[in-house]
């Protein structure tokens, strides 16, 4: 594919989906930026792609705080001089006792961090990193939604569909707009993926969605990585404002 000398940042770099993407990116030459809230995990990660002999930088963001989010596009503007990539990938979802809440048993304070994680923090990225892929007449933003968006969601909360939903939303409108700038923005939504976010449930759960799923398994990070890959590589570059599901026809949409 060759992404030598371009700049990718994944947000929630170090969790299941966002590694498989990072070291996908750096096989493949690109200098990574490894965001995420867990400092340990994102630096430990750099570090390994570093002696590796890779161009990778670690920063701590909470994605749904702005100016933590403004300090990763100055940290990464002054490491690595431009940004290409943006891979917003950062996820919650809640639950409780190896359950979601109902939306009326739900705390408020619940709904909102969801909703500030998972559909502001992608609006606070957009915001803060398209005006330098404008610059670059050049862009590729893949934006992480989730089958729940497709289907309603059996095993995730309200708030967690509505807003993957609001994330689909947002891919379409954002597409519509960067087109003339030569950058190209879509989804992803994966299924039944087996990374931690999905091991604070009973597995006898995780068992039946492989069960019911017509390839007969849980979902790799690397399955998803492979489709996040094809969107910034060039095959896809008439591709724009799509939505594909890497679900193993969990769900046919
Ligand atoms: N695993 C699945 O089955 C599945 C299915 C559909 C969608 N997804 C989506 O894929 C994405 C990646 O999830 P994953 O499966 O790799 O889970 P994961 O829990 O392994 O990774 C999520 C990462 O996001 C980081 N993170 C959480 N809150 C953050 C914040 N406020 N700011 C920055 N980083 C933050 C976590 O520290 C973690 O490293 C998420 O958006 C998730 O909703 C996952």
């Amino acid at each position: 594919m060759g992404l030598e000398r371009k700049v990718a940042i994944v947000t929630g770099g170090a969790g299941g989906i966002g590694m498989a993407t990072i070291r996908a990116l750096a096989q493949e030459g690109a200098n990574v930026v490894i965001s995420d809230v867990n400092w340990e995990g994102a630096k430990k990660l750099e570090e390994s792609l570093v002696s590796e002999g890779g161009k990778a930088l670690a920063v701590q963001t909470d994605i749904a705080n702005l100016s933590q989010v403004k300090e990763l596009a100055r940290k990464t503007l002054s490491t690595f001089g431009r940004i290409d990539i943006l891979v917003n990938n950062a996820g919650i979802s809640p639950k409780h006792q190896g359950k979601k809440r109902n939306l009326w048993e739900m705390g408020v304070e619940e709904w909102e961090r969801v909703i500030d994680v998972d559909l502001n923090g992608y609006f606070y990225c957009c915001h803060e990193i398209v005006p330098h892929m404008i610059l670059n007449g050049w862009g590729r933003i893949v934006n992480i939604s989730s089958q729940a968006a497709r289907s309603g969601g059996q095993v995730a909360g309200s708030h967690y569909t509505a807003a993957k939903a609001g994330v689909i939303g947002l891919t379409k409108s954002l597409a519509g707009e960067l087109g003339k700038y030569g950058i190209t923005v879509n989804a992803v939504t994966p299924g039944r993926i087996d990374t931690p976010i999905i091991r604070d449930v009973p597995p006898e759960v995780n068992a039946e969605f492989a069960r019911r799923t017509p390839l007969g398994r849980l979902g790799t990070p690397e399955d998803v990585a492979g489709a996040i890959l094809f969107l910034i590589s060039d095959a896809a570059g008439f591709i724009t404002g799509a939505t594909i599901d890497v679900n193993g026809g969990l769900g046919m949409y």
